[in-house]
């Protein structure tokens, strides 16, 4: 076979719909359109409503799309959120990550507002303006917030944005038997990769490389039912992978899970992605969530949280946890293998690299180690930034030189 037929000089031999461009993890053109396109019309997650227990208390968000914002729980116990920015001078109000504040006052000139978003006060008011400006003509900008699907705060920063119900439609469907009780953060830790979010979420979308993980080869891959575990895509790139029985007893030091979860069969594990950087992961007992923010084309933010029920005795919540970090903490036996994978494409896929496409190509009838779910993802991801994941510079005239020299390669 010639070298010349190799995908490093010609196409994958696959449809277009089995490959992607790997300027997708590397373009800063493609980034830019990706958060006015995606991110700024996308429902995100910014938190749970158990980390702002009661009224006043806050956290800072940095939205995908790029605007700070503010997530807020108001005197009315109602979650609000709002651009992080004052609408004086546009100075950054609430510098910590986390806080409680029953006055949001600016640090530069000393307007107040509440939690309701409400101008308060404007220092010296009367003096400057007179009669020509009052607390009444501003206030902070108001963002989407809709508390949901098992408790978590969602914004949207985009006032005409379809509803978060229409936005998941029932890709949550298999979840939300398992989500009707308060649930509880418990664990919560934060990864700053050098890679593109999509390569998390890809992860997230495929268990072919389970490969890399002994622990789930032992408890999972090597167990009845594995390879009967089936993708389901639905409207908007979100796709849920179907349950197994997961046998931790098989790993060694490890033992049958006790506490479990309420309606989940013993040692169930359902997973399901939501477009475009959110994975819900309910496994024996408890619930992982994973959001991935994107700071640039090769920088992400990736948030863990674990999640157990309010309802927990403190022997229930020890358990959970430790079957957290048995797996996932950050000294966890799975976690910082998925890490390592996306850092690893991170560092070889560089803008001007030589690797052109990366395949999605497995079909294994939607099972596990079929790819279907990232074409799944990428299908939307093509419909929303009209443009082909296989080839998203085809018809742009204001492509980068990089694109031309692909075109004509
Ligand atoms: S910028 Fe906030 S008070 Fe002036
Ligand atoms: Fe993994």
């Amino acid at each position: 076979m010639s070298l010349d037929s190799t995908q490093w000089h010609a196409k994958p031999k696959f449809p277009e719909t089995h490959y992607v461009d790997t300027r997708l993890y590397t373009d800063e053109t493609l980034f830019r359109e990706e958060q006015e396109k995606i991110f700024g019309k996308s429902w995100i997650i910014a938190c749970h409503e158990s980390e702002l227990p009661n009224a006043y208390d806050y956290r800072t968000f940095q939205h995908p799309a790029g605007t700070p914002l503010i997530v807020v729980r108001g005197e009315d116990t109602k979650i609000r959120s709002f651009y992080n920015i004052c609408p004086h001078r546009g100075n950054t109000l609430l510098y910590d990550p986390v806080g409680s504040a029953k006055r949001i006052q600016c640090i530069f000139h000393a307007w107040s507002y509440d939690t309701t978003g409400r101008c308060l006060e404007i220092s010296r008011g009367k003096q400057g303006y007179q009669d020509r400006f009052k607390c009444e003509d501003t206030g902070l900008r108001e963002v989407r917030t809709t508390v949901g699907y098992g408790g978590f705060v969602w914004v949207n920063t985009d006032d005409n944005a379809l509803g978060l119900q229409e936005y998941i439609g029932d890709a949550l469907g298999m979840l939300e038997p398992h989500m009707s009780m308060p649930l509880e953060v418990f664990h919560y830790h934060k990864a700053v990769v050098n890679t593109n979010y999509k390569l998390w979420h890809d992860t997230n979308s495929e268990f072919y490389h389970d490969y890399m993980h002994y622990f789930n080869r032992i408890t999972g891959m090597l167990q009845p039912g594995y390879f009967e575990r089936k993708y389901v895509g639905y409207p908007h790139g979100h796709a849920s992978v179907g349950s197994m029985q997961i046998r931790y007893d098989a790993y060694e030091g490890s033992k049958e899970r006790g506490v479990g979860w309420p309606g989940l069969a013993p040692g169930g594990w359902i997973l399901i992605d939501i477009f475009p950087g959110m994975t819900y992961n309910l496994r024996t007992s408890l619930i992982r969530m994973d959001t991935a923010i994107p700071l640039g084309p090769n920088k992400v933010v990736i948030e863990f949280r674990g999640l157990g029920l309010k309802s927990d005795t403190p022997e229930q919540r020890a358990e959970r946890i430790r079957d957290h970090n048995v797996i996932w903490g950050p000294f966890g036996r799975n976690l910082h293998e998925d890490l390592l994978g996306v850092y690893g494409q991170g560092r070889a896929m560089r803008d001007r690299t030589d690797s052109k496409w990366v395949i999605h190509g497995r079909e294994e009838d939607m099972t596990i180690h079929d790819e279907g779910g990232m074409r799944h993802f990428y299908a939307e991801w093509s419909r929303v930034m009209g443009r082909s994941a296989s080839d998203p510079f085809s018809d742009d005239r204001a492509a980068p030189e990089s694109a031309k020299t692909r075109a004509a390669a």
